[in-house]
């Protein structure tokens, strides 16, 4: 199936953007790409789509967004085994520890990360950047 939900939080639009681009390219590849708010997604809706790209900034002190995204993400995590899930955010002046935890959080709902990393981008991602998450969005397409 290579419908694609795209859900993600993003308070300046940094991470939007990643989103969009990714929608772009899952599109590219011939996919249907579906980007949701928070609150437009439960554990129950994981079935219908392919792949699940989750995203969120850093916010807090290296924590996920907590009134909106971290209570979805939450309620889903212990129904993430084996699902096919890719992570992405935009941070700023910290080192990406919110995301090496948020990955470590999906290995051990035994979910099926699709870069083990997540994907990064400081602040508004630029040419590359775009470039990068449109990749992304391709290969999520053709998992
Ligand atoms: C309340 C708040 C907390 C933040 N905490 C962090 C942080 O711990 N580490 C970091 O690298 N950036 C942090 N940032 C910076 C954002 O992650 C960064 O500006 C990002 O590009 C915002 O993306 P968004 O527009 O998608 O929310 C924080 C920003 C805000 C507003």
């Amino acid at each position: 199936m290579n419908k694609v939900a795209i859900v993600y939080w993003s308070g300046t639009g940094n991470t939007e953007k990643m989103a969009a681009c990714i929608a772009e390219g899952v599109k590219e590849a011939g996919g249907e790409a579906m980007l949701l708010a928070p609150d437009e997604f439960s554990a129950t809706a994981m079935k219908d789509y392919g792949a699940i790209a989750f995203g969120c900034s850093s916010q807090g002190s290296e924590q996920l967004e907590e009134s909106e995204f971290e209570p979805m993400f939450a309620a889903l995590e212990g129904s993430l085994a084996s699902k096919r899930i890719a992570l992405f955010g935009s941070y700023g002046w910290g080192d990406g520890q919110w995301m090496r935890d948020w990955c470590a959080r999906c290995e051990s709902a035994n979910a099926n990360l699709f870069e083990e990393t997540g994907l990064i981008l400081n602040d508004l991602p630029d040419d590359a950047g775009q470039e990068t998450c449109r990749e992304l969005g391709r290969g999520l397409a053709k998992w």
